[in-house]
């Protein structure tokens, strides 16, 4: 027998190219593209179905911890089994320290929580919470060396954010090992200062998160985050962005000769600041930071997508139930919108949102689609040309779509540990039908055949995107 498994009569599209093809897998990579490859073990009819590299959702948090009494919705687990069944076959969560935690400890957790458990490939982002010398000098250096190549910093949340100049300690870090780091970008204290006056007045309700959250708040600390790295010079990912003055802020960098990158994610695209108006608690639903904004966010948001201001589209899947002391309805959260569990799941309908609305509608290209959702987080963060592409050498890691079937998105047809989605009643046209990782099928014609512990955990290279561009301020005189 030539191959293990040949996917046969699908067509078959990456970042560049779309084609009528076979693909032929053995060992769980690809081995042959083209017509006529031989014989398999097995033959995958895939004829008017779409063959796409696996979807890599970069921005996933799963088993986080979160305030007292709050628990995620989502384990390593269940994430990654609604990742599989939304046509993704990687995903990439987040190892949280929290303050005091050693970095290398935090990651061991990690694994403990994720080893054995995942049904889809993983790999880890870190976020940095204290930014102490011992982190910057010892662990952080260690961490990248032995491939956890990127991190995330906040400029927002208790407990979470950083100042400035712990910001700077950070990116000085990022520059000398390589790293790639992901910003958080909302001025804590201008949020701090809203909340207090929102809740003086009496403005609790979950839709006055979105008030304590204006458009300035991301602006301003987008801008703030993009002069630190240009004083530091060094490359960051400006992750769920939502509006136009903070794509702008982006755009512009970027025509300086910046290297600032972009992401934007399903809720700033097809949701607004209205669905956070729901009656009684409902509005909790969809609290989020940054929140969603109105539909011309939505548009320059599409923009920013169409013309490579954002080059990765994520989506923060951050789940909370929604009926659980545990979750949205926690007794504080009743008291005031400070007190919501921020985050919304979303890891499952990411790529049927931006297939049906994007490709569907004529504003991004099929090509394009691949490149935002896959092929772009490969390069991004140091997998590629390992994974996101469908390519000779590649791990045979493959979505099948149904291009026409659609689909009206409720709660029952999710797998993850949520109670609701926040896209209930969406209707898309485009499905994914069939996940495979390394070569061996998760999700067959819709059900599910993967096993927990299939999934692998992946250490990354570092990122083409993080060498430097020039000299940092010190350097420059
Ligand atoms: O509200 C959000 N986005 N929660 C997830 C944590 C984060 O900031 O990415
Ligand atoms: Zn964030
Ligand atoms: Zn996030």
């Amino acid at each position: 027998m030539d191959f293990d498994t040949i996917i046969r009569s699908g067509t078959v599209a990456t970042e560049s190219q779309t084609q009528q093809c076979d693909v032929a897998i053995r060992d769980g990579r690809i081995a042959a593209l083209g017509r006529d490859l031989g014989d398999a073990r097995e033959i995958v009819d895939a004829s008017g179905h779409l063959v796409l590299p696996g979807g890599i959702d970069s921005h996933v948090h799963l088993a986080q911890p979160s305030a007292p009494g709050i628990v995620m919705a989502d384990d390593f687990a269940s994430g990654t089994l609604a990742a599989a069944f939304g046509g993704n076959t990687m995903v990439l969560p987040f190892a949280l320290q929290q303050k005091g935690q050693s970095l290398r400890e935090v990651v061991k957790q990690y694994h403990a929580k994720a080893d054995g458990r995942c049904y889809v490939d993983v790999s880890f982002h870190l976020i940095i919470a204290d930014a102490t010398e011992r982190v910057l000098g010892q662990e952080l250096p260690a961490l990248v060396g032995d491939g956890y190549t990127s991190f995330k910093v906040f400029m927002t949340y208790e407990g979470l954010a950083l100042s400035d100049m712990e910001m700077l300690n950070v990116m000085a870090v990022a520059r000398e090992t390589g790293a790639l780091v992901m910003v958080h970008a909302e001025n804590y204290d201008a949020i701090r200062f809203l909340t207090d006056r929102l809740e003086r007045a009496g403005k609790t309700a979950p839709k006055f998160h979105a008030t304590s959250r204006p458009i300035p708040v991301e602006r301003e600390a987008t801008h703030r985050a993009i002069s630190l790295a240009e004083l530091v010079d060094v490359p960051i990912m400006i992750v769920h962005v939502s509006n136009r003055d903070a794509m702008e802020e982006i755009r512009r960098a970027q025509e300086r000769g910046l290297k600032i990158y972009g992401e934007t994610c399903p809720q700033y695209l097809v949701l607004t600041e209205k669905d956070l108006d729901g009656l009684n608690m409902t509005g909790a639903k969809y609290v989020c930071s940054p929140p969603p904004r109105d539909t011309a966010s939505q548009q320059a948001c599409w923009e920013g997508l169409q013309q490579g201001v954002f080059s990765l589209f994520s989506s923060d899947h951050c789940p909370f139930r929604y009926d659980d002391p545990k979750g949205k309805l926690h007794p504080k959260g009743r008291t005031s919108f400070r007190w919501v569990p921020n985050g919304i799941p979303g890891v499952e309908t990411r790529l049927p949102i931006l297939y049906s609305e994007g490709v569907g509608k004529g504003r991004v290209s099929l090509n394009e689609f691949v490149a935002l959702t896959a092929t772009n987080h490969a390069r991004t963060y140091g997998l590629y040309p390992r994974k996101g592409t469908i390519a000779v050498g590649s791990d045979a890691d493959i979505a099948i779509w149904d291009p026409a079937r659609e689909v009206t998105i409720t709660q029952t047809l999710m797998h993850g540990g949520c109670d609701y989605t926040p896209y209930e009643g969406i209707t898309v046209k485009g499905w994914p039908v069939s996940t495979m990782v390394r070569g061996k099928f998760v999700v067959r014609d819709g059900a599910l055949v993967g096993r927990e512990g299939a999934g692998l955990y992946i250490t990354r290279e570092k990122s083409p995107l993080a060498v430097p561009g020039g000299r940092s301020a010190w350097e420059a005189t």
